[in-house]
């Protein structure tokens, strides 16, 4: 785990500490990436962390007047899914959003994130390259924009510098005339890596297709445009007959690998039924269709934003205390800072009803609210906390009484061995707070990010459904 944890409080300091601390130091932002490189050894050298989630004024998505829209570095999956911005034009950057882990992950996860791990599979990758995105990189020295297109090398590599922050990624915003799309093919429909994932926008004029980007995910070393495809397409009119004559070339794109997600011949065999699908969809206007008209967010009313900035630069090196709100009370813990805030809370804050079982972000049985947002604690740095506020499954119980999912729980007997119950309360609470009266639907999507094993899910939808009945006002 990192040394040093430093967060700064405006981006000049982070700039001119990146640089100072090299080749120690390395951003963080959500953590969701880096967290589960350093639980498994990775990166050993990045003993200095530079947590950039307290600057504020980094956290929109803006479309300017001449017509780009952009993303500041502190954009979450969340905050997509949620801007009107990116539906109304960049619409497959908020459906490659949408599919990305559960909320509590998307409450953390940023796309600045997602573009520099630079796996192949990350979701918002091949969406930004139909988008024709270009990425704005700056350390103390000065800035440079590279065209998202430019910047990968290779397999989780790219042509960032130790010494660079991503400060904007911007896109033009898509014309009237386009349509875009962005599908995957995950094993389950949430938390699951792409096995292969497609994005396309095609310029339609006259029922012809003026201009085609297409580009694949998790099939290469690094996320690439279909050329083949896109010169196929391009002049061609928008009939099924155009369709079938691209899917038939699909077998020349890509080199897919085999890995533990699927076969080589089964990723063959998606990359075409992904691009008859994607293609068919855009063909009959129906890619908004299914996309969520209320996402289920779990991010409270600050909605994981920067509402108070931290005044000067912090620093914890294992001496400093972290000073935090947990379950209502002001606290000060000495000794956790190289620590995640589930150890934190477990070990050094005595409250061990947030349970740990992946530590990868997986499970969702560690759910605590952090200033207000339900998040994953297993991926949160305990520094993090200093100067939040923490609510954890302690603190749910008022005046006395369990909350009314706790409640729901008992009622529907939706608990067996209970490893799990926290988590699974701590998000059912957070949607009612979000969502008094939920659909079926909505409690569904709040869960995405929990496991059970013994259980099962049907008594636990139940019981987050009787628990709205409970908060309802009772009829005279
Ligand atoms: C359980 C789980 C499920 C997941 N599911 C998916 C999924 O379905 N699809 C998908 O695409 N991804 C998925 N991910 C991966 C992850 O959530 C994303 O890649 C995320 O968007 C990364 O953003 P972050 O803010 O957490 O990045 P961090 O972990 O904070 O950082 C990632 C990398 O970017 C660097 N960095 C971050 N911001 C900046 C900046 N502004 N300037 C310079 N460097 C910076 C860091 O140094 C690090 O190298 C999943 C992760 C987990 C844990
Ligand atoms: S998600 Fe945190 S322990 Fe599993
Ligand atoms: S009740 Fe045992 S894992 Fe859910």
């Amino acid at each position: 785990m990192w040394k040093q944890y430093i967060t700064p409080a405006t981006l000049e300091e982070a700039l001119s500490l990146l640089a100072e601390h090299q080749p120690q130091a390395r951003i963080i932002a959500g953590g969701t990436d880096v967290l589960v490189e350093l639980e498994h050894g990775g990166h050993p050298q990045h003993t200095t962390l530079i947590d950039i989630t307290r600057i504020p004024d980094l956290d929109t998505v803006t479309l300017s007047d001449d017509g780009w829209v952009h993303l500041g570095p502190l954009v979450t999956q969340n905050h997509v899914v949620g801007s009107p911005v990116a539906l109304d034009h960049g619409f497959p950057l908020a459906q490659a959003s949408w599919s990305e882990a559960a909320p509590q992950i998307r409450n953390r996860a940023t796309v600045a994130g997602n573009v520099i791990t630079a796996s192949p599979a990350n979701d918002t990758i091949p969406a930004l390259l139909t988008l024709g995105a270009q990425l704005r990189l700056r350390s103390a020295e000065g800035e440079r924009v590279v065209p998202l297109e430019e910047f990968y090398t290779g397999f989780r590599q790219t042509v960032m510098k130790p010494d660079e922050i991503l400060t904007d990624i911007a896109f033009p915003a898509m014309a009237s005339h386009e349509r875009g799309i962005f599908l995957k093919l995950g094993l389950r429909r949430a938390q699951a890596i792409a096995v292969v994932n497609i994005a396309v926008v095609l310029d339609v004029r006259d029922e012809h297709i003026n201009e085609a980007r297409v580009a694949y995910g998790s099939i290469a070393p690094t996320v690439f445009r279909a050329s083949i495809i896109e010169h196929y397409l391009t002049g061609k009119p928008f009939l099924p007959g155009t369709i079938e004559g691209a899917v038939a070339l699909a077998g020349e794109v890509g080199s897919p690998i085999d890995d533990v997600r699927g076969p080589a011949t089964y990723r063959r065999a998606m990359i075409a039924r992904l691009l008859r699908r994607a293609l068919t969809t855009l063909l009959e206007g129906d890619e908004r269709e299914g996309f969520p008209t209320a996402p289920v967010m779990l991010w409270g009313a600050q909605q994981a934003r920067v509402t108070e900035p931290q005044k000067a630069t912090v620093h914890h090196d294992g001496t400093q205390p972290i000073d935090t709100t947990i379950n209502g009370e002001t606290v000060t813990i000495r000794g956790g800072s190289h620590k995640t805030l589930l150890h934190m809370l477990r070990e050094d804050a005595g409250l061990p009803g947030t349970k740990e079982g992946c530590s990868e972000g997986e499970c969702g049985a560690c759910t605590v609210f952090l200033d207000g947002a339900a998040v994953m604690a297993c991926m949160v740095p305990a520094p993090r906390a200093h100067n939040a506020d923490v609510v954890t499954i302690e603190g749910l119980a008022a005046n006395g009484e369990l909350h009314p999912v706790q409640r729901g729980f008992v009622t529907e007997g939706a608990v067996q061995c209970g490893y799990c119950t926290p988590g699974f309360v701590m998000a059912g609470a957070k949607l009612l707070e979000e969502r008094p009266t939920p659909t079926t639907w909505d409690v569904q999507q709040s869960i995405t990010g929990n496991l059970c094993r013994c259980t099962g899910y049907y008594k636990i939808i139940d019981a987050i459904e009787r628990a709205a009945e409970l908060t309802q006002p009772t009829e005279e």
